[in-house]
C-alpha cells in the first residue's frame, strides 16, 4: 500500500507535470491576448488535479508511463476549469472566490470569463487529436474524444448541471440528487479512469470494475464537496462555504443530515474498493486516492 507520503508525491509529481504543459498550450495559440490571460488565469490558479491524478494512477495500475496522458490529463483539467468558470457566474452559483483567487468574471467581466470557458472546451479536443506519443493510436484517441464528449457533454456533465440548476429551491429525492451528482461529476471522474484504461488497454471485465470504482468515486467526491460546502474552512478550500444554503440546492446533508451524509459517503468508498480490488492490477494509488478523496478537506 502507497503511504500518504508516496501519495503526496504522487499528487505533487502530477501537479509539476500538467502545470508545466498547460501555460506552454495556451501560450503557443493564436488569440487575443485578454483571452489568453484569461483562461490562463483560471487554468494556473491553482486546484489540486485530482483529475489528472486519478488518469496517471490508472496508467500506473497498469504499469503504464504516465507520460502517455499528459495530453489528455491536460484536456481533462481544462474542461473541468472552463466548468468552474461557468459555474461560479451569477446566473448561475453566483460565487465570487474560486481557487483562493476572485473568480474569472470578477477579474475579466462575464463576457471575456464565457468565452474564456468555450475556449478551454473547445481546444481540449485539439489536445488530444495532436497528441504524440509513438504507444497512442489513432483509434485510441478517437475512443478518448468520444468518451470525453459523453463524460463532459450533452449526456454528462451538462445534464448534472442543469439539473442541479432546476432543482434550486426545491426539495429533491435521494435519486434526482444521486443522478445530479453522477452526472455533474461523477462522469467526467470517470472518464479520468476510463482513459486510462483505454490507454492501457484493459481488458473488458476490468473496464467494467473501474467503470464500478470510478462511479463510487464521484458521488464520495461530491458528496464531500456538499459537506466541506458546510463544514469546510474558505481558506483551505479556496472558495466561499455555505454557497449551496445561499442558492437552496438539495445535497446531501441537507437531505440526510450531516451524520447520514458521512454514513453514504463511507459506504460509496467500501464499494468503490471492493470494485478496485478485483481489477487484478497494481492497485495501492488508487486505492489510496479513494481514501484521501473522502478525507480531504480542501
Ligand atoms: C470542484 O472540483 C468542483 C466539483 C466538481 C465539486 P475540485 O474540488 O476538484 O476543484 P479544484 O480543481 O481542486 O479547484
Ligand atoms: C460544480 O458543482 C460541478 C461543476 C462545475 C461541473 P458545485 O457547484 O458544487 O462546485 P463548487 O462547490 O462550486 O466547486
Ligand atoms: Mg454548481
Ligand atoms: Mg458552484
Ligand atoms: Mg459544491
Amino acid at each position: 500500500m502507497v503511504n500518504e507520503m508516496n501519495l503526496k508525491e504522487y499528487i505533487s509529481f502530477t501537479k509539476d507535470r500538467v502545470e508545466t504543459r498547460l501555460p506552454e498550450v495556451v501560450k503557443a495559440l493564436h488569440a487575443p491576448v485578454n483571452l489568453k490571460e484569461s483562461m490562463l488565469y483560471s487554468l494556473t490558479a491553482g486546484g489540486k488535479r485530482l483529475r489528472p491524478v486519478l488518469l496517471f494512477a490508472t496508467l500506473h495500475a497498469f504499469g503504464k508511463d504516465e507520460n502517455m496522458g499528459l495530453e489528455t490529463a491536460c484536456a481533462v483539467e481544462m474542461i473541468h476549469t472552463y466548468s468552474l468558470i461557468h459555474d461560479d457566474l451569477p446566473s448561475m452559483d453566483d460565487d465570487d472566490l474560486r481557487r483562493g483567487k476572485p473568480t474569472n468574471h470578477k477579474v475579466y467581466g462575464e463576457a471575456t470569463a464565457i468565452l474564456a470557458g468555450d475556449a478551454l472546451l473547445t481546444n481540449s479536443f485539439q489536445l488530444i487529436s495532436e497528441a504524440a506519443h509513438p504507444e497512442i493510436t489513432s483509434h485510441m484517441k478517437l475512443q478518448l474524444i468520444t468518451e470525453l464528449v459523453k463524460a463532459s457533454g450533452t449526456e454528462g456533465m451538462i445534464s448534472g448541471q442543469v439539473a442541479d440548476m432546476e432543482g434550486e429551491k426545491k426539495q429533491l429525492t435521494l435519486d434526482e440528487l444521486e443522478y445530479i451528482h453522477l452526472h455533474k461529476t461523477g462522469k467526467l471522474l470517470g472518464f479520468c479512469v476510463k482513459a486510462g484504461a483505454i490507454l492501457a488497454k484493459a481488458t473488458p471485465l476490468q473496464q467494467e470494475l473501474l467503470e464500478e470504482f470510478s462511479k463510487h468515486v464521484g458521488l464520495a467526491f461530491q458528496i464531500q464537496d456538499d459537506i466541506l460546502d458546510v463544514e469546510g474552512s474558505e481558506e483551505k478550500l479556496g472558495k466561499p462555504i455555505g454557497s449551496d444554503t445561499e442558492n437552496e440546492k438539495t445535497t446531501y446533508p441537507s437531505l440526510l443530515g450531516m451524520e447520514a451524509a458521512k454514513e453514504k459517503l463511507q459506504y460509496h468508498v467500501e464499494q468503490a474498493l471492493l470494485s478496485l480490488r478485483q481489477a487484478q492490477i497494481k492497485h495501492g494509488l488508487l486505492e489510496e486516492i479513494c481514501l484521501y478523496i473522502a478525507k480531504r478537506d480542501s
